[in-house]
């Protein structure tokens, strides 16, 4: 499927829109386009989005949905529902999508939705009889605490989830290992005690150093608790798609949680990879999880283009992404349950996006993966959100809103929620710092008072999405994550990309490996090394030599 024609014309059609709309004022379009609204506000599947903030005129949105039709968006996305081998480097399927519910566009979905719900009852069982203390340890004690080790794909989504939908009384306690710090070790096993701690290995390579070093590291703490050998088995399972691997390094089959190739490492949260999850949340919830993921699913395939929320929500990344001189997209979840959704979101878009090689092998010629960036709100406020208003670059802003428990006496909820519509409308409006205005009058007609005024003026118009969510509840949250994975590999389609490899995180592993052993003082120093590289090595070893 190379670019067509009709393809590359429709692109420079998006593209001198996006360069006329530039400076299109935000506030001019929601005043004089009498259905902005009906255009660019839809529910899907229990999420709200609200598009119309954005320096985009209605008229450029056709420009947009032909774009994405003659890039063949619905025929790719059909492809990745019926198992063909979208991540055309690694020749393989992307198919995150059957592990949440039925897919009907799938050849062999009956036995890809057997095995799916096999893994899950498995799952469950043992979730349950974790949650339930009927699984016991080594000494005979109930699990209180998880310790989850796994990094990137195989730590952000559950983490995510346990933070997100984590009820006050849960049966068990949930940390994550994902740093190869040592400090990250000694933070995360803190106050545990081997007898009533699982620990959960997770890694669809099952050859990622950090997390064999980790579980390397947990063994050793369990060890040191006279736990060890096949006591350990109470206490340690693994989550993996190298099933052969794992059996290798020691773990019994019955304690693996084998999920397949076909699911990526930054979409596994639907897979074992969200065992702890569901040890966390309890198997009801984490299927209703599963559940919400489907219910966008289905919207992403049935919606028409003109309503479809992560076919818009991409177009309205890409037409930002040219007419913004930005690169740049910030995420601000206001709600604290949220707070890892930036993490998140970084792995998703940036490490399936982040690529300037097309189908064809030749280099994109179009700006790809905006750096993603942002946190919780309100807490952004009071530092990067200067940024936002007032530095010389528009960075559009998705404010991600779920609605808070009301019943607050403070009405803490009531106040973060406006927050974030004020934020949004201040990015909107700005402030006037022109001397007619009563802001300009206030700092004092004299060069002074101009110049604060100056100081003081906020140039508004600055886009922004907002994405609402009424209740963060499993559903909702499901097809929130949901939503972007689709927007993400909208996106790739768009620019022409693999967005299901990730090819260049693999060199600074392989580098890693071989610089290593230069850290040691005994290992002699290449002499093809240039010598500021010398010096940085010789310092490493003199201030560290004792490992
Ligand atoms: O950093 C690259 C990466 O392969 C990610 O894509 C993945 O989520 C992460 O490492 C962890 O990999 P694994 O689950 O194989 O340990």
């Amino acid at each position: 499927m190379s670019r067509s024609p009709s393809w590359s014309r429709a692109w420079d059609e998006v593209a001198r829109l996006a360069a006329a709309s530039s400076d299109a004022s935000i506030a001019a379009l929601l005043r004089d386009e009498a259905d902005r609204h009906q255009r660019l506000t839809l529910e899907a599947a229990g999420v709200y989005l609200d598009l119309t903030h954005h320096r985009l005129p209605g008229g450029a949105l056709d420009a947009l949905l032909a774009l994405a039709d003659a890039a063949q968006v619905g025929e790719r996305r059909a492809a990745m529902f019926s198992g063909e081998a979208v991540n055309f480097t690694e020749e393989r399927p992307a198919l995150h999508v059957a592990l949440r519910g039925p897919v009907p566009e799938l050849c062999d979905g009956g036995a890809i939705a057997a095995e799916v719900q096999g893994t899950l009852a498995r799952m469950a069982g043992f979730a349950g009889a974790v949650r339930e203390g009927r699984w016991r340890g080594a000494t005979g004690q109930p699990i209180r605490d998880i310790v989850h080790i796994g990094i990137g794909g195989s730590h952000l989504g559950p983490q995510l989830v346990v933070e997100a939908l984590s009820e006050a009384g849960s049966p068990v306690r949930c940390r994550f290992l994902s740093n190869v710090d040592p400090r990250a070790f000694e933070r995360a096993l803190q106050g545990l005690e081997p007898a009533g701690t699982l620990a959960i290995v997770a890694s669809k390579s099952w050859r990622t150093d950090e997390t064999a070093r980790n579980a390397s590291a947990v063994r050793r703490w369990f060890a040191d608790g006279g736990i060890a050998g096949t006591a350990l088995h109470g206490h340690l399972v693994g989550v993996t798609a190298n099933t052969a691997a794992a059996l290798e390094s020691g773990l019994p089959e019955s304690s693996l949680f084998p999920f397949h190739d076909w699911v990526g490492g930054r979409y596994s949260l639907w897979s074992a990879v969200g065992l702890p999850a569901m040890i966390a949340i309890g198997p009801q919830r984490f299927r209703r999880l599963l559940a919400g993921a489907h219910a966008m699913d289905r919207h992403f395939v049935e919606a028409p283009p003109a309503r479809n929320a992560p076919l818009l929500l991409a177009l309205v990344s890409l037409w930002n992404s040219l007419a913004l001189a930005s690169d740049t997209e910030a995420v601000v979840a206001y709600s604290d349950a949220l707070r890892s959704l930036t993490a998140w979101l970084q792995q998703l878009q940036m490490e399936s996006n982040g690529k300037r090689i097309d189908r064809d092998g030749e280099p994109v010629p179009w700006p790809t993966a905006p750096v993603i960036w942002g946190g919780a709100g309100t807490d952004g406020q009071h530092s990067y959100f200067q940024a936002l208003h007032q530095g010389t670059a528009a960075h559009p802003v998705d404010f991600v809103v779920a609605l808070p428990d009301a019943r607050d006496p403070e009405r803490r909820g009531r106040a973060l929620v406006a927050n974030a519509l004020a934020q949004r409308e201040a990015l909107l409006v700005g402030r006037d710092g022109s001397p007619a205005t009563a802001d300009a009058r206030a700092a004092g007609a004299d060069a002074r008072g101009r110049r604060l005024a100056a100081h003081r003026a906020c140039p508004g118009n600055r886009p922004s999405t907002l994405l609402l969510l009424e209740r963060l509840d499993p559903e909702r949250l499901g097809a929130l994550l949901a939503l972007y994975e689709h927007k993400t590999a909208v996106l790739g389609w768009l620019w022409d990309i693999d967005s299901f490899d990730q090819w260049g995180v693999e060199l600074g592993k392989v580098l890693a490996a071989d610089i290593e052993p230069l850290l040691d003082p005994g290992q002699p120093l290449p002499d093809s090394l240039p010598a500021a590289r010398r010096e940085l090595l010789r310092r490493l070893r003199a201030a560290w030599p004792a490992r």
